[in-house]
């Protein structure tokens, strides 16, 4: 065929690599070595693999198992989490870039600086060569010592990943001082993050002794700011019967533990306390760039900011109040029955209180027919579901339906490169 054999090359070469890119897999990787088993298994407990995993230029420094006792021993796993993030530079350097530095040292950038608890420069680390032809980390940190040498390479992916062994983990005075679930109160916690009225509302419901039971197993907390309270085109919360508000409450926590980096990877419908199964209050995950955000059906609120990241608990502050569409998405409804063609006819308080949903009530009998009219949602909001739902669990099922759509159109769409990349590549 008269095809030219340099434009398939180019063409199954930029696909292999589009279907490569960024698909590093540390733990896999460090599977084949079992003397950082120890490294390994906290960097799949703290997830700080996600967070490598998520990045296309990285060179790991990791311990062996000896180095990485000693600074275990007795750490939380919230400090342990930030050891390793310092020891993860977001640079490419294999042995002949770490021999050959400009001027004998160099400032880097570390894990640490963008999503732990860095403050000016201690995110740095500075990179030298010694005498005798040794090179050394040290945190950029005021006060900080050189103890970690670089001993040998263990991965070159040029000039993605980099594995490479060095002696002794990067500290600076103040490094292991995160707050820890276990010591902290999570009360004042979230009222120093500026989440006062969330914190009111669990402790005045109880939810709070909920998430505390399910700390041991796993929790991830999404609380609302002060500010998200006062958002305008909020429904009256005050209104909501004490068992939608354990609800809505509940709808703001995952039973699993999920920092920020391992959001990002999460796919479909995510259960959380208030779910009853079969997709009902469930979340998902919405990314754009470095933000995280997390979708109701409704609307999406961005998760703006980590308060506490200690395996397996995780607290993350969001701009505003989640709102299941099982209890607000259905407002006004119309009576079951009525016409789908009339979304716009008057909502009139009485008419409009749905009979109970046969699904609502199912497991938890939480979801019963509320003893106020839901409140309604702001006509001029785009995403909010329209009002001629016959009630809520239909709405965000047509709101899953959409999603799953995307999905495996996405899904597919990947298909077809691969196999174009797989034609291209039998031309050649
Ligand atoms: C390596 O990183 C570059 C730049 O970030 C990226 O474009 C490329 O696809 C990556 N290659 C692989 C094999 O991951
Ligand atoms: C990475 O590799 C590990 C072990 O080989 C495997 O269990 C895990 O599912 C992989 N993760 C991803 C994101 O592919
Ligand atoms: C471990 O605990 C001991 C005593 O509680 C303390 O002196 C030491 O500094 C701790 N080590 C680290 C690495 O925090
Ligand atoms: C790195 O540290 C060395 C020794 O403290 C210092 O001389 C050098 O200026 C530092 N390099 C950079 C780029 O900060
Ligand atoms: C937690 O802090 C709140 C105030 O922020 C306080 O009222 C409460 O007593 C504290 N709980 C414990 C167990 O210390």
């Amino acid at each position: 065929m008269a095809a030219p054999r340099p434009l398939l090359f180019l063409l199954a070469l930029s696909l292999a690599f589009a279907a490569t890119c960024c698909a590093h897999n540390i733990t896999g990787i460090l599977d084949g070595f079992s003397e950082y088993s120890l490294y390994n298994s906290y960097l799949s407990q703290t997830k700080v693999c996600d967070e490598i995993n998520s990045r296309s230029t990285v060179t790991c420094l990791v311990l062996t198992n000896g180095a990485m006792s000693s600074l275990v021993s007795n750490l939380s796993l919230a400090d342990i989490k930030n050891a390793l993030r310092l020891l993860t530079l977001l640079d490419y350097y294999d042995p002949k870039k770490l021999h050959s530095l400009h001027g004998g040292s160099e400032l880097t950038t570390t894990l640490y600086q963008t999503t732990g608890d860095a403050s000016g420069d201690m995110g740095h680390v500075n990179i030298t060569n010694l005498r005798g032809g040794k090179v050394g980390f040290a945190s950029a940190a005021p006060g900080s010592k050189l103890q970690s040498t670089y001993t040998k390479s263990v991965k070159e992916e040029p000039y993605n990943l980099s594995v490479l062994e060095v002696s002794d983990p990067i500290t600076f005075p103040g490094l292991f001082s995160s707050p820890s679930a276990a010591s902290s109160n999570l009360t004042a916690l979230l009222e120093k993050a500026g989440c006062k009225q969330f914190a009111r509302l669990i402790v005045s419901s109880g939810v709070i002794k909920t998430y505390q039971a399910a700390m041991d197993k796993g929790l991830t907390l999404f609380a609302p700011n002060d500010d998200a309270f006062q958002a305008k085109g909020l429904p009256d919360l005050s209104k909501l019967t004490s068992a939608n508000l354990v609800t809505l409450l509940e709808y703001h926590a995952l039973p699993q533990y999920a920092p920020k980096a391992s959001l990002k990877t999460m796919k479909g419908g995510i259960p959380t306390l208030a779910s009853t199964g079969s997709g009902k209050y469930d979340l998902s995950v919405v990314t754009k760039g470095d933000d995280v955000s997390m979708a109701t059906g409704m609307d999406k609120s961005r998760v703006a900011s980590t308060v506490l990241d200690d395996t397996p608990v995780a607290v993350h502050t969001v701009d505003s109040v989640l709102l299941p569409p099982e209890l607000f998405g259905g407002a006004p409804s119309p009576a079951p029955g009525a016409s789908a063609d009339a979304p716009a006819s008057a909502p009139t308080p009485e008419a409009s209180a749905p009979a109970p949903s046969p699904k609502a009530g199912k497991k938890k009998n939480k979801g019963k027919s509320p003893s106020h009219s839901p409140p309604a949602p702001p006509a001029d909001s785009p995403d909010m579901a329209p009002a001629d739902a016959p009630d809520g669990d239909e709405e965000a099922d047509k709101v899953h339906d959409k999603k799953n759509g995307a999905a495996a159109l996405a899904v597919s769409f990947a298909a077809v490169i691969a196999s174009v990349a797989l034609v291209g590549a039998s031309f050649l």
